[in-house]
């Protein structure tokens, strides 16, 4: 069963092309051209999602919004606006729209927005419907940049894979193993690994999201199962975390892409809360990948785990960090390639002025946007920052630092050398401890709760006492 779309807009060209595009898409289409109708077809049909026009006549777009809100509590609807309106977003949100989409846009846009909003079951519904089983094999050729690759025994999928699943053959040259609504099967994948010796399987860049949203429902299922062993939690964690983070470096921090990020640092709370073993992991996690995902992972787990052992933590202070740290080197997008390619000690006097830019290059990346809160900002501009006045971009000092800010740093430089010495997180830290100029970086109290992550949860008398820079988080515009 396609998933029904009501487009309601006043120009008959457009909805004309609107509706092709859309059905082409797999959805059906049912269009109209003034409120009235509109308000008439949600009476006699159910939707996926509206698609409303502002400027809609004869019952205006908002009078719609409005009748939608009052009978159809739950309706997804996406308010297509003219440039100059979307100021308003929080005002249409809070009349029922779910989310918005500027004038012009491509209708490509419109789909991703759709997509967005689509919950697992939406996905699995809308799969192309397979006559009886799997489909056949099929080579095809594609450029190696646009797939993206996951190792085999790392992947997971619900009864019907929600998109094409492909080996590698060579350069550009691919196997679609599993096409989107064919049943998974899982003996049939492992057969590829355990005869052919393939490692990964592949997918492609389009269909990340998908992954990204899967994944994000399985990790939260996984955790909260007590018997499963942490490794496999923190696995699928980490892989969301990653193909997350590659999206959000393609195709920017779109909302609907910013709302899955959200959901990725609830499972990171939701993994830290409930886990008590994971300490027991951590002591020894071995994953020196360098890239820059894997990095931005680490910087999460660990700062999240450092303020676990705060006893102000709340979800809402790790759930804020976690977005922080994911984010926190987003700047470095805007740094020549050359220099990121470089190691910090190996820069020169005028390329290390270009690196320490990168703070506040990433906080004018997210400065103007309204679905990431001033917090967390704040932690991306001062991740450099150190306790004793050495760090960068300002140069601030002990209590001028926010707390957050001061673990993120933290948990940056140890994931720093943890990877490229290749060392287990327990050499890691005693390197920064027994070092003074390392250790004089970080406010005490965050030293301390550090070494706390790597002790049993049990044994833990939680420090009462806010840390000596007592400032946690500023909400305030700076
Ligand atoms: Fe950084
Ligand atoms: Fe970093």
């Amino acid at each position: 069963l396609a998933l029904k779309i009501l487009l309601c807009d006043p120009d008959e060209e457009w909805l004309a092309t609107a509706s092709k595009f859309l059905s082409d898409q797999l959805y059906q289409v049912k269009s109209v051209y003034n409120g009235k109708d509109a308000q008439l077809a949600l009476y006699n049909d159910s939707y996926f999602a509206v698609i409303l026009n502002i400027d809609l006549t004869n019952h205006s777009g908002l009078q719609v919004l409005k009748f939608i809100k009052t009978n159809y509590t739950n309706q997804n609807v996406v308010m297509v606006v003219n440039k100059d309106q979307e100021d308003n977003r929080e005002s249409l949100i809070k009349m029922g729209a779910k989310d918005l989409i500027a004038k012009p846009f491509e209708l490509s846009e419109l789909c991703q927005t759709l997509e967005g909003h689509q919950s697992l079951g939406d996905l699995v519904n809308n799969l192309p419907k397979k006559e009886g089983g799997s489909s056949a094999e099929e080579e095809v050729s594609g450029e190696d940049a646009n797939f993206t690759k996951i190792p085999i025994g790392e992947f997971f999928s619900s009864k019907a894979v929600l998109f094409d699943i492909y080996v590698r053959l060579s350069s550009g040259r691919y196997i679609k193993i599993l096409h989107a609504g064919d049943a998974f099967d899982r003996s049939r994948v492992e057969k590829y690994k355990n005869e052919k010796g393939v490692e990964y399987l592949h997918f492609h860049n389009k269909d990340r999201r998908k992954f990204v949203q899967f994944n994000n429902f399985l990790a939260k299922k996984l955790i909260s199962n007590k018997a499963l062993p942490s490794e496999q939690k923190v696995s699928v964690l980490k892989n969301t975390t990653e193909k997350y983070l590659e999206e959000v470096f393609t195709v920017g921090m779109k909302p609907q892409v910013i709302e899955q990020g959200k959901q990725v640092c609830e499972n990171v709370y939701r993994l830290i809360e409930k886990d008590d073993s994971l300490f027991k992991l951590l002591k020894s996690y071995q994953e020196f990948d360098p890239s820059a995902y894997s990095h931005a992972f680490l910087v999460t787990m660990f700062s999240s785990c450092i303020i676990k052992q705060f006893e102000w933590q709340s979800k809402s202070t790790i759930e804020t960090t976690a977005l922080a740290c994911m984010f926190h080197d987003i700047g470095k997008m805007s740094l020549p390639k050359e220099l990121l390619e470089k190691k910090v000690d190996d820069m020169n006097a005028e390329e290390l002025e270009e690196y320490k830019k990168h703070p506040e290059l990433g906080l004018e990346m997210v400065e103007g946007n309204r679905m990431i809160n001033n917090s967390v900002k704040q932690i991306i501009l001062q991740h450099h920052e150190s306790f004793d006045g050495t760090g960068f971009p300002f140069g601030k000092k002990g209590a001028n630092i926010l707390t957050l800010a001061n673990i993120v740093s933290m948990a940056d430089r140890f994931v720093h050398i943890m990877v490229e010495e290749e060392v287990a997180p327990i050499v890691a830290l005693k390197k920064i401890l027994t070092q003074k100029e390392e250790a004089s970086r970080f406010n005490s109290m965050i030293v301390a709760n550090f070494i706390n992550v790597f002790v049993d949860p049990a044994k833990i008398d939680k420090d009462k006492s806010m840390p000596s820079n007592s400032r946690i988080v500023n909400n305030k515009a700076s």
